[in-house]
């Protein structure tokens, strides 16, 4: 196929696709927050999704949350559909970078990432479904290649904290990193918090679909990453995790899929050492691990059905214990809410050779942020596109389907997301003897 043209000489730099959905309508308010960091001080942007009547809604409700009236008469509405090739095609000769927000991905997203790749714009996901970022590779790194598009999974909290983690504290340490573990942490304020059942749907289809993941990652034909300097033991199913004081469990998500793929990346492209990674998640006390035990039991009886999938579907509230709700999060939920993501990092000082003996240096970062799914999410989302827009020397030399790691490492990303409220810190390093203890 020949390249086709991704210039920012087309109508939009960004067009947010299913905006009118609970996390679209947060990344549109984030975009109309931050047009002045587009290029030259400027973004083109408009709005798509299938419902005219709702998109609208969604402008005219950021217009009053920001105070911007003009927000309803000056962002152009598309109307596009996945079922519907033409109008995902019209949609994408438009756009420089299509923003999808519409999930779960495994149902709606390839259709849309194969518009963009046919038609010359760069895809941005929030997807934390590692079937469906690992399937796009599968299917369209070679033709992103050719037409020099961009697509780029797991832009949210999943997994741009993680995965821009690993690469931030690798390149703070002094010598070569080898092992890091991450242990994630979320507070929520008097109101409590939660998330949107969008996200629990993606999560009970992935769930149930898991087996299929295996085959298709045989389809890669990928040899093992080699391990450098000692290898790190993954911890059990539950532990008492002294790092952070609680009990914790591996973390379910996307995040270790997407660092692995990464740190390949990293390794076979500019041949840097491949950095072991754990990913845990702190649960929080006895009470808390006894009723993740009792919904993670019922969880994972009824995914395994159709009639099992329908009810957890239909009661999200319910079986999630109050995590996961049709209405979402409320704004005061979110303003209380925040997480922590602290690293745990071990390797070899300059002159100290990974394969011979233990390591000798261990350092501790910590990334940290607003609430996850509709604050810290389209805070990521629309930094990557960002970032694209105004960095394209910075970017891989050659189109394809990334991971943020792969994608944003030779970028200012992390600075960015810094501005934003998405920090990232180094807490302690440890050098042979010498110990730097930092504030904060
Ligand atoms: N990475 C992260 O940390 C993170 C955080 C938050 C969310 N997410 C992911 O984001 C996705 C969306 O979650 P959500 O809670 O926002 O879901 P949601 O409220 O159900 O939104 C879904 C959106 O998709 C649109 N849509 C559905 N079918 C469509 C079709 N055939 N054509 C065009 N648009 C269509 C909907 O349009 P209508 O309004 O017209 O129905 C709506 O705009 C999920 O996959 C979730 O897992 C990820």
């Amino acid at each position: 196929m020949a390249r086709v043209e991704t210039t920012s000489s087309r109508p939009y730099h960004l067009v947010i696709f299913g905006a009118s959905g609970f996390t679209g309508q947060f990344v549109v308010e984030e975009v109309a927050r931050t047009v002045s960091e587009g290029p030259k001080g400027d973004l083109k942007w408009a709005v798509a999704g299938r419902s005219k009547q709702k998109l609208e809604k969604v402008l005219e409700q950021a217009a009053g949350v920001l105070g911007k009236p003009e927000l309803q008469t000056e962002v152009d509405v598309i109307l596009a559909d996945v079922g519907e090739p033409d109008s995902l095609a019209a949609m994408c000769k438009k756009a420089v970078i299509v923003l999808n927000c519409v999930g779960p991905y495994r149902f709606f997203g390839e259709a849309v990432v194969r518009a963009c790749v046919e038609n010359g714009a760069h895809h941005i996901d929030i997807s934390g479904e590692p079937q469906f970022l690992e399937g796009m590779q599968l299917n369209y790194n070679s033709q992103a290649a050719e037409t020099g598009v961009f697509v780029i999974g797991s832009c949210g909290f999943d997994s741009i904290p993680a995965d821009m983690g690993v690469i931030y504290t690798r390149d703070q340490f002094r010598g070569t990193l080898t092992a890091l573990e991450s242990f994630l942490t979320i507070s929520t304020g008097p109101e409590g918090g939660g998330l949107h059942e969008g996200t629990w749907q993606s999560a009970i289809y992935g769930l149930a679909d898991r087996p299929n993941l295996k085959s298709l990652r045989r389809k890669f034909n990928w040899k093992p990453l080699p391990i450098v300097g000692s290898k790190l033991r993954h911890r059990g199913a539950l532990f008492h995790s002294n790092e952070i004081q609680q009990y914790a469990i591996p973390f379910m998500g996307s995040d270790p899929a997407v660092v692995k793929r990464t740190q390949r990346f990293l390794a076979e492209e500019h041949q840097d050492t491949p950095v072991q990674y754990g990913a845990y998640a702190g649960v929080g006390g006895i009470g808390s691990v006894i009723k993740l035990m009792f919904a993670g039991m019922m969880f994972w009886l009824l995914v395994k059905c159709a009639c099992g999938r329908n009810l957890l579907l239909k009661y999200p509230e319910f079986f999630s214990f109050g995590i996961f709700t049709k209405a979402g999060p409320t704004r005061k939920q979110m303003e209380g809410s925040s997480f922590q993501l602290s690293f745990y990092g071990e390797g070899y000082t300059d002159g100290q050779d990974p394969a011979q003996g233990k390591p000798n240096a261990k350092i501790r970062t910590r990334v940290q942020g607003p609430e996850v799914g509709y604050v810290a999410t389209p805070i990521a989302m629309v930094q990557a596109a960002l970032t694209i827009l105004n960095e394209p020397a910075a970017m891989p030399k050659k189109g394809g389907v990334y991971t943020p790691g792969a994608a944003f490492a030779k970028t200012t990303l992390i600075n960015r997301l810094n501005k934003h409220g998405i920090q990232f810190s180094v807490l302690m390093r440890v050098d042979g003897v010498l110990v730097v203890v930092f504030s904060g």
